[in-house]
């Protein structure tokens, strides 16, 4: 049997006039990082994350039937058409396993707790709210069972945008098929259950070094990884990566951790150096906080360290008790290299809700 099947909705026909939702769902960084994919939004390599908390979207969907069905996206309380073709394109993609959908118009209401400008991406954390909307309905319609939910929400959410997937669950998920990772799928995420302590109560202080949208898409930069150079070596070293981490995060060892986090993030951007058309989305503020946390770290001994989402902007990944001098270095020195001194605390969450 096609693995996808299972997926199909046994919810064939829209029988409520009318259903109203609200979903909150976070946005997540990952440590093992995504980056080359195939058909239909299927990892090229396995990725593991951290899922975040302050930072995550509320959206409101009301879905209600129609002879002519439409979407309809209100952003931050604003009707915004540009968000409605990816919505569009969303809805499409899902519809075979949400036949139900079919006769809906949808009216989406949604919010960030985080500035649109403020360079975090929000589509991780939208599409696994809108997913996790969809089915809602899908359990009101009597299509599918509670306990089977969040994996059917992982894998929508990942037709939408491939991260999305790991933003249902927490605090640390990984997607894509792994030796290391048993039940691992390329379909959907599963939470890691094998954790250490001090991994569960992580903080990811978010230095806005660049406020604004980023310059290039992931999708172009997914797509880039198709004929790249290095791909196969980059295949390798994520997967050597990932079971690496998958044993410092069952050991509690901080030494491999940041080993591997940090060497995920400069190969990330290795990648889009190194593509062709290369680029760069690093800015000089994300080098020199960089080198600004190797030189604090060493002087310290703090176990604190970065990872670089697809943008300028750092992410200092620290446990729990080391929160107090982490703060006192961002607000004394990393503050200087954010734009506007702005900076988010943030840390490991439970997914969406
Ligand atoms: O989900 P996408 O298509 O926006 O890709 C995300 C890619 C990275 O954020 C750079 C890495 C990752 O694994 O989240």
């Amino acid at each position: 049997m096609d693995q996808n099947e299972e997926f199909i909705s046994a919810a064939q026909t829209a029988t409520l006039e009318r259903f109203e939702v609200m979903h909150r769902a976070p946005s997540n960084i990952a440590l093992v990082k995504y980056w080359g994919k195939h058909e239909s939004q299927l990892p090229a390599n396995a990725s593991i994350s951290f899922t975040l908390s302050a930072a995550h979207t509320i959206t409101t969907v009301v879905f209600e039937k129609s002879n002519a069905p439409k979407v309809a996206v209100v952003l931050e309380g604003v009707h915004t058409p540009a968000f409605e073709p990816k919505i569009e394109q969303f809805l499409d993609r899902i519809r075979l396993y949400c036949p139900f959908l079919k006769g809906y118009s949808l009216h989406i209401d949604t919010t960030n707790t985080f500035p649109h400008s403020s360079g975090i991406a929000s589509s991780a954390s939208g599409m696994a709210a809108l997913a996790m909307a969809v089915v809602s309905l899908e359990h009101a319609l009597g299509g599918i069972r509670e306990e089977d939910k969040k994996r059917k929400a992982s894998f929508l959410a990942r037709l939408g945008s491939g991260s999305a997937a790991r933003s249902i669950e927490g605090p640390i998920v990984s997607w894509g098929e792994h030796a290391e990772l048993p039940h691992s799928s390329d379909l959907f995420a599963t939470k890691f259950t094998q954790s250490h302590d001090i991994f569960q109560t992580y903080h990811d202080s978010i230095l806005i070094v660049h406020k604004g949208s980023k310059k290039v898409s992931s999708t172009l930069g997914h797509s880039l990884m198709n004929n790249h150079p290095y791909k196969d070596a980059r295949f390798e070293q994520a997967s050597t990566h990932m079971s690496t981490l998958v044993h410092a995060l069952k050991k509690g060892n901080l030494e491999s951790f940041i080993a591997v986090v940090e060497s995920e993030a400069l190969s990330l951007h290795a990648m889009m150096m190194t593509s062709s058309p290369y680029f760069i989305l690093m800015e000089s503020q994300t080098l020199a906080v960089i080198k600004a946390i190797w030189a604090f770290r060493e002087e310290t001994a703090v176990p604190v360290c970065f990872t670089l989402d697809a943008g300028a902007n750092v992410h200092l990944l620290y446990p729990d008790q080391y929160r107090e001098p982490v703060h006192q270095f961002i607000e004394q020195v990393l503050i200087n290299y954010c734009e506007d001194q702005f900076y988010i605390n943030d840390r490991c969450g439970m997914g969406a809700e």
